[in-house]
């Protein structure tokens, strides 16, 4: 077996998948259909065509664009719901689904609406593939601090339904010190923290997660590589990095997979992950960002089985489950 189709094979965990990036164009239409919802695109080849991205924003324009067909919960549950038949063609045994709240309550959808729809998702794919799997609720960086309590808020009725909270959107001029003050209240309320940083952003984000956030795992985190003495750090912690590199590639943090950071990072001695982040946008699920990733840098068979190790151990799964995949 070659170290790609070792890859494919493997039972792995995804930790960074943003479940509104999981929407494929024609379930965007279907949804739209149904819901009665007008898009600014013609039809599933026309808004295809969109997805020619030359950063974060240019993404996130058209990912929330995307997102403006959910409204009921059936909605949520079915975008969920195609997302783990994917994952489980792909041997994904484990996921930790990131949701975007605030981009449905500022259209007027309940957050319990979002949360209800998820979880009934999540309960069906234990049920009928097997796969255990947990929510993150994100906030949206982009916004206010005051924005994110009110967030926290409105989602404390539903607390027992998801175990952390991240940091998403757009990255540049949006440091973690921004919202220092929410996460600090997240923590003692027990919920796990994950911040995105080190996508586009400096070493110094990476910083702020860590310092200001008391961040458990980076998201994206490929920056670090330009600052020696945070490297050193997160492997000191063993900080995971939830690594996107089909993302990496479509945004533009890479030129060309083959000078993808994932090889440095392992060489480093750091706990990263292999996933994929917007899947319905960026050109693939879980393994064909394994397989396209171990292809271009030549990843061997021991790198490939790190790779599906460490996304057990970076993974919040329950600790039995986790020894026995390490
Ligand atoms: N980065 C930041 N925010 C996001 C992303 C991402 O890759 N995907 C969805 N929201
Ligand atoms: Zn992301």
């Amino acid at each position: 077996m070659s170290p790609a189709e070792l890859a494919a094979h493997l039972p792995k965990a995804e930790l960074h998948i943003h479940i509104e990036g999981s929407l494929e164009p024609e379930l965007i239409f279907a949804l739209a259909q149904r819901n009665g919802v007008k898009l600014p695109y013609h039809g599933v080849e026309a808004l295809r065509e969109a997805y020619a991205f030359t950063n974060l924003q240019s993404f996130l324009d058209i990912y929330y664009a995307g997102a403006s067909v959910l409204l009921h919960e059936v909605d949520f549950f079915d975008m969920a719901w195609a997302y783990f038949q994917r994952a489980y063609a792909d041997r994904v045994i484990h996921a930790e689904l990131f949701f975007d709240p605030q981009t449905h309550t500022a259209r007027g959808v309940d957050i319990g609406v979002v949360i209800g729809g998820l979880q009934r998702a999540c309960e069906w794919a234990q049920a009928e593939l097997g796969i255990s799997s947990r929510l993150i609720l994100c906030f949206l960086r982009h916004l206010s601090e005051e924005e994110a309590f009110a967030t926290l808020e409105a989602a404390l009725p539903y607390r027992q339904h998801f175990v952390g909270v991240g940091l998403d959107s757009s990255e540049l001029g949006h440091p973690p010190s921004k919202f220092s003050r929410v996460f600090a209240r997240c923590r003692e309320l027990g919920l796990h923290v994950v911040a995105h940083a080190g996508e586009e952003g400096p070493p110094a984000y990476i910083w702020g997660a860590l310092d200001d956030l008391k961040a458990e795992r980076i998201d994206h985190g490929v920056r670090c590589l330009d600052d020696p003495a945070l490297v050193a750090e997160l492997a000191r912690r063993r900080t995971p990095l939830t690594v996107c590199p089909l993302s990496n590639l479509k945004l533009c943090v890479v030129k060309d997979l083959r000078e993808h950071p994932m090889k440095r990072l392992l060489d480093a001695g750091l706990c990263a992950t292999v996933n994929s982040d917007d899947p319905a946008y960026f050109g693939g699920y879980l393994n064909a960002n394994f397989v396209q990733t171990v292809e271009a840098l030549g990843l061997s068979r021991e790198e490939v089985i790190a790779l599906a190790r460490n996304s057990f151990e970076a993974s919040f799964i329950d600790e039995e489950t986790r020894q026995r995949y390490l």
